[in-house]
């Protein structure tokens, strides 16, 4: 009989929706309680429970991350029109990942597991690509107006010590406008969380904007990220032997494809959004891209880059067996696991999960996998299992290496 590792401070779980609710509480059962004495403070943000709440429970979870410092998240609904009508619910919820991370103020990374038997389409990468995006502002919360007829549009800003106006365009006819937005503050903390990021996993940082022609706005990127780097990361990086490098966003997607990858590639925020699924594409698989958010007061958040996995839901729902890749989010538990390891100089609790994680990889790359991984396997000499079977058949490895 295994003794469980023993937790000191617990971690902030965050139940979620659909397909990968059912994972999760697989993974839980099969992989980590039997081995681990789990300790977790539990929070519910499946669709239901949001609603029940008025969404106070996200905000509550977030504020638990702020306390305990490491959380681990399901994916979550996000609900459109479609779901509010399915769930019966009393307001169209805002996305749970973009509450937390408002009130984390954090940056995202995220980072492709890889894989010897599965080749990325891009034959040149042998190393993971990580791409920290710039969670807020920009497009994603842009004003615009649709204009109808002739006139004027403007940018005009009222100040406390003064006011500045510029015309953007004088209208023939119909047109669109939009206007965006970003904070010194916010930038500062995404270089930060960028550099800080770099030194921990010791790769090469690269960034880029278009600052040639956006020659105040995203010349204040650069120039916020250059100054940083200067006054206080310059030293650390010079002793730990990674660069900074900072050049023009086509010149860096042509050097991406060009490379073999090992490069944390930090982009602003559409940059990141459209950037990190042509990364997990260009790797195999969304589902094996696992995403953390890193807050510059160091608080961690854990989880699997991809969605709830409706259509297998919609299948489990009718009695169906799905074979639903369950390796992000198990590297989503992993993940926290070992942060909290290291904060609490618990190194079985850290070895635990690099065996858990071990033990996938070399399950998969044996030729066990999930229909996902299968389709893109090299060899044609691979067994396909469902997800219980997967989960199964790594508890069976996991327990031959414990
Ligand atoms: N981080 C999050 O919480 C998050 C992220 C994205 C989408 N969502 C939510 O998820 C729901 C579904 O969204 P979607 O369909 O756009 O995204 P999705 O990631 O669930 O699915 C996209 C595609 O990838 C496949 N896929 C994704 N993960 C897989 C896995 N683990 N195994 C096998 N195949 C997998 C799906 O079958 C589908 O074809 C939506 O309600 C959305 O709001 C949540």
């Amino acid at each position: 009989m295994l003794t469980r590792i023993k937790m000191t401070t617990p971690l902030v779980e965050m139940d979620g929706d659909e397909m990968t609710r059912i994972l999760w509480s697989m993974i839980k059962e099969k992989l980590i309680i039997p081995f681990v004495d789990l300790k977790t403070v539990y929070f519910d943000l499946g669709l239901e429970f949001r609603d029940k709440t008025d969404d106070n429970v996200t905000i509550e979870a977030a504020e638990a991350i702020k306390k305990y410092g490491v959380g681990v998240k399901c994916a979550t609904i996000t609900p459109n029109a479609e779901r509010v009508e399915e769930y019966n619910l009393k307001s169209m919820w805002k996305s749970p990942n973009g509450t937390i991370r408002a009130i984390l103020d954090g940056t995202v990374f995220r980072e492709p597991i890889i894989l010897k038997n599965i080749k990325p389409f891009v034959r040149t990468w042998d190393k993971p690509i990580i791409i920290a995006r710039h969670a807020y502002g920009d497009v994603y919360s842009a004003v615009e107006i649709k204009v109808n007829e002739k006139g004027t549009g403007e940018l005009v800003f009222t100040g406390e010590t003064g006011n500045e106006s510029k015309v953007i365009k004088k209208f023939d006819g119909p047109g669109v406008l939009q206007a965006m937005h970003n904070t010194d503050q916010s930038i500062r903390s995404f270089a930060k969380a960028c550099f800080t990021y770099a030194l921990d996993k010791k790769m090469d940082l690269w960034f880029a904007t278009k600052d040639t022609i956006s020659k105040i706005y995203d010349h204040r990127f650069k120039d916020i990220f250059l100054e940083v780097f200067e006054n206080e990361y310059k030293k650390s990086f010079e002793e730990s032997n990674i660069e900074f490098f900072y050049t023009l966003i086509d010149d860096v997607v042509a050097r991406i494809i060009r490379g073999n990858g090992g490069v944390l590639w930090a982009c602003k925020n559409y940059d990141g959004d459209v950037m990190s699924d042509m990364v997990a594409n260009a790797f195999g698989s969304l589902a094996m891209m696992t995403s953390v958010l890193v807050s510059p007061d160091g608080h961690y958040e854990y989880e699997a880059a991809h969605g709830t996995v409706q259509r297998h839901y919609y299948k489990h729902l009718k009695g169906q067996k799905t074979s639903t890749n369950p390796v992000a989010t198990l590297f989503a538990w992993t993940g926290a696991l070992k942060k909290r390891g290291q904060l609490d100089e618990n190194n079985k609790l850290t070895e635990f999960a690099e065996k858990l994680e071990k033990a996938c990889l070399d399950l998969i790359e044996e030729g066990t996998m999930t229909n996902d991984l299968a389709v893109l396997c090299d060899s044609a000499d691979v067994i396909i299992l469902n997800t219980e079977d997967f989960l199964d058949q790594l508890k069976i490895k996991l327990e031959s290496v414990m």
